[in-house]
């Protein structure tokens, strides 16, 4: 059996891939911090996958932990989630954001390359996109305009893999540009979890319709959208695990760099995923309309054609059933 470490595997993105690669025959290995996560998502995972999951407490940057991990485990390749994704706080504190998102990369990098192992995929984000000109998105299109510090990581991050590529003909890089993931594995026994604040539209939701929180903020009514909300492309966590198990099935196939986007191709506006939510739960979300958030695009939809083609993986769940899973966690 193949083991795969997966970093950042406590998380909300990690997780999910972790079930997808026991259910496809691979042994998942979780090196993670948990700065954003809890220790008590490995049982979860155990109860859900009917399997012992090894994991490792350890700081992506602490080349000497690391090391000692690779030479336990021998490893067939590894899937890097680990890393700090709030937009808000990178704009706060964007070297601390540098120093992790990068850091962690160029650590796990060298820890690979001593040895001798190749085969990386690496979680990387929409918001490398240049702009919404050129819709639907496509992983040739222009990226680097990045409009915050988190961003600007993934980019860097992007740039540093594909100059190891060519460098180095040994690599196999896959980078996974990650449209909007949302809801949860169907059990609902893991959700996204963070032990910082939230910050996407879905989980502010279920805080509305947990009555945690009174009312939903929509952030602008005035872009050029179908009803003046902003668009995204939700993709369901499921799927985009499985995303990453498709690109570990191929990964030895062809050496290089590859990009795929990970989205469904569709776009949502707010207040059609506010109505979509309230149509699935019967429960009524109220809102109110604020200024735009600084760093938000108007429409941000991708096209998953490349990733169809070359790794036969498609979405299969639409908004719909997505609200569906995220009816066992409220
Ligand atoms: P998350 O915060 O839930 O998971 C990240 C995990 O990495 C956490 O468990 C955290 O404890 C761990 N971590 C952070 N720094 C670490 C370090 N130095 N060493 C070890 N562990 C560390 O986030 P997520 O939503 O699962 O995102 C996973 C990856 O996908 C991130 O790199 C994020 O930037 C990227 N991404 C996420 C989204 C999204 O909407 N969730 C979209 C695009 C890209
Ligand atoms: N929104 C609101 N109110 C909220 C939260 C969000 O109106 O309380 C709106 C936003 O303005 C946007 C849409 O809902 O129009 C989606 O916003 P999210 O914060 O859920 O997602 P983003 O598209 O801003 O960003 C997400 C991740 C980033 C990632 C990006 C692209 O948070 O890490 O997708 O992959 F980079």
């Amino acid at each position: 059996m193949r083991n795969v470490f997966v970093t950042g595997g406590a998380g909300f993105i990690g997780s999910h891939c972790v079930i997808s690669l026991v259910k496809n025959g691979y042994k998942p290995i979780i090196l993670d911090n948990f700065s954003n996560s809890h220790q008590s998502i490995i049982k979860k995972l155990e109860k859900i996958t009917k399997k012992k999951i090894i994991y490792y407490n350890v700081d992506i940057r602490d080349k000497k932990k690391l090391k000692l991990i690779f030479k336990k485990h021998p490893c067939y390749a590894v899937i890097h989630c680990a890393g700090f994704k709030a937009v808000g706080e990178s704009v706060e504190n964007s070297v601390c954001y540098f120093e992790n998102n990068v850091g962690s990369t160029l650590a796990l990098l060298e820890c690979m390359q001593k040895n001798k192992i190749y085969k990386i995929i690496f979680s990387s984000s929409a918001t490398v996109y240049d702009d919404d000109k050129a819709l639907p998105l496509k992983e040739n299109g222009k990226i680097g305009n990045t409009k915050n510090p988190y961003g600007t990581s993934k980019y860097i991050i992007e740039r540093i893999l594909k100059d190891l590529a060519k460098s180095d003909s040994r690599w196999s890089i896959r980078i996974a540009r990650y449209f909007n993931p949302i809801s949860n594995h169907p059990t609902g026994l893991i959700k996204e979890n963070p032990k910082g604040a939230l910050n996407n539209l879905i989980p502010y939701i279920v805080k509305v319709a947990q009555k945690k929180i009174s009312e939903l903020k929509i952030f602008g009514k005035d872009y050029n959208t179908k009803d003046g909300t902003g668009v995204r492309d939700y993709v369901h966590i499921m799927d985009l695990a499985d995303g990453h198990t498709a690109m570990i099935k191929k990964i030895s196939h062809k050496k290089g760099l590859k990009i795929y986007n990970f989205g469904t191709g569709k776009g949502w506006s707010v207040l059609e995923v506010v109505k979509a939510f309230e149509k699935q739960t019967g429960i009524s979300i109220p809102y109110k309309f604020t200024k735009r958030r600084k760093g938000d695009v108007a429409i941000s939809i991708c096209s998953p054609k490349k990733a169809l083609k070359e790794l036969n993986w498609k979405a299969k769940y639409d908004l719909d059933h997505a609200i569906i899973d995220i009816k066992k966690i409220l």
